[in-house]
């Protein structure tokens, strides 16, 4: 930590943060591995990966017996979900954990659209992963109506006005992601909810893509749903969702006689995946423990959780600087998204582009090749890329930074892609 006599300076302790992660020090083909597939699934760090393990090695069992490690795997459970409580800013009985976001969401869908009908509506948008529209779409054979906000094709950002007229007194949720995982556009959430709220519809959000990069507040953005998968984010792959403790208790979720009726686990089905529930509490205090490591005055788990974005979001900004100017100067590329460095506050590390002459699929092969762990095609952002036209020519190349990366790496994969496009 660096400070000056009027601000203290949160900067990453990159060396530190790189040890965390045992499998950044992979090589391919005598390359670096080089990981710029966060939007797919993040690395983790070791204290996950002992934590799953340990879980296996002593305390495996199931929930609610009269002996140890029943008992241990209990306590385990209520740790972890108040871990997700300080990540999210929520309580602790406000926490389901599922097998991902997609599971969750059509478990939700589901329930809700038990008290919908014909006329009803739900307004979606066009930036969104088809995690956050096919559970919602689902519910038009009960006769609801979808309406899709539009998108500026410019820079990729949401048609806010749109938006805001399909926002109607027949609007009964509105379902929108924090940020876009093709594109990296970040939306106003906040001001979403509201305008939801004032038609008196709900707000879901999908926070899968903006979780890694920035700080989540369910009692700020006052969502009515929030749901995000941890393997994004430093940890197992689980999925993970905040409901508002009235919707959770209300809504009549689908379940077997026997499951409870208490919140949160009446929305918790079957046998969950407890050795990544303990990962989870391990990512939570990796992002804690790497906030204390830059802000040592950070007096709790929520504050120190808050220190380590603020650095992890300036870290990821000058990468994403570096990296947009760099491919903006590649002859024949083209950008999709923010690109203007002045609005970056409003987008994520997360970089679409293609290439004239050379499919995605093309350069993520050769990258890889090289090293590079890119993505290519839609990643499920099917809604986008049809809007853009671009699904049926391979979608994008899709470059992801974490706060892993270093500027090294940046500079390596610039080189790489102008070797490789001529
Ligand atoms: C923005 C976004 N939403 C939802 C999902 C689906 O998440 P899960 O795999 O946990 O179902 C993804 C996965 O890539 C995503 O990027």
């Amino acid at each position: 930590m660096l400070t000056t006599q009027n601000e203290t300076i949160l900067t990453l302790d990159l060396d530190w943060v790189r040890s965390q992660f045992p499998s950044l020090a992979q090589t391919v083909n005598g390359y670096p591995a080089t990981f710029l597939d966060g939007p797919g699934g993040t690395q983790v760090p070791q204290r996950v990966i002992n934590a799953i393990s340990d879980y296996l090695k002593r305390d495996n069992a199931n929930t609610g017996g009269a002996y140890a490690t029943s008992r241990h795997t209990d306590a385990m459970i209520a740790g972890a979900r108040s871990a997700m409580a300080d990540f999210l800013g929520c309580d602790a009985d406000e926490v389901v954990f599922g097998p991902n976001m997609t599971s969750l969401t059509f478990a939700i869908s589901r329930s809700i659209g038990r008290d919908l009908r014909s006329g009803d509506e739900i307004v979606l948008t066009h930036l969104d992963h088809d995690a956050n529209t096919s559970p919602w779409r689902a519910l038009e054979e009960r006769g609801v109506t979808i309406r899709m906000a539009e998108i500026h094709e410019h820079d990729c950002t949401l048609d806010m006005d749109d938006l805001a007229r399909k926002i109607t007194g027949r609007t009964k949720l509105v379902a929108v992601g924090y940020a876009s995982n093709a594109v990296g556009t970040i939306n106003d959430v906040a001001q979403i909810v509201r305008l939801a709220h004032q038609r008196g519809a709900m707000a879901y959000i999908d926070a899968v893509h903006y979780a890694p990069h920035g700080p989540i507040d369910v009692r700020a953005l006052d969502c009515d749903f929030l749901a995000c998968s941890t393997y994004k984010f430093f940890g197992p792959h689980m999925g993970v969702l905040y409901g508002k403790r009235e919707h959770l208790k209300r809504l009549d979720p689908y379940k077997v006689r026997a499951n409870t009726n208490a919140i949160p686990n009446r929305w918790e089905w079957g046998t969950l995946n407890h050795e990544c529930i303990a990962g989870i509490a391990a990512c939570v205090d990796y992002l804690a423990d790497l906030g204390r490591h830059v802000n040592s005055s950070a007096s709790t788990r929520r504050a120190a959780v808050l220190a380590a974005y603020d650095a992890i979001q300036k870290h990821e900004r000058g990468l994403m600087e570096t990296l947009i100017k760099g491919l903006l100067a590649i002859p024949g590329l083209k950008l999709y998204g923010i690109s203007d460095p002045k609005r970056f506050d409003r987008r994520c590390p997360t970089i679409a582009v293609r290439v004239k002459g050379h499919t995605p699929l093309e350069l993520a092969t050769q990258l890889g090749e090289h090293g590079f762990f890119t993505w290519d095609g839609n990643y499920y952002a099917l809604n986008l890329t049809e809007r853009l036209d671009v699904e049926k020519d391979g979608g994008f190349l899709r470059i992801g930074l974490a706060h892993y990366n270093t500027a090294e790496e940046v500079d390596r994969l610039l080189a790489t892609l102008r070797e490789i496009v001529g």
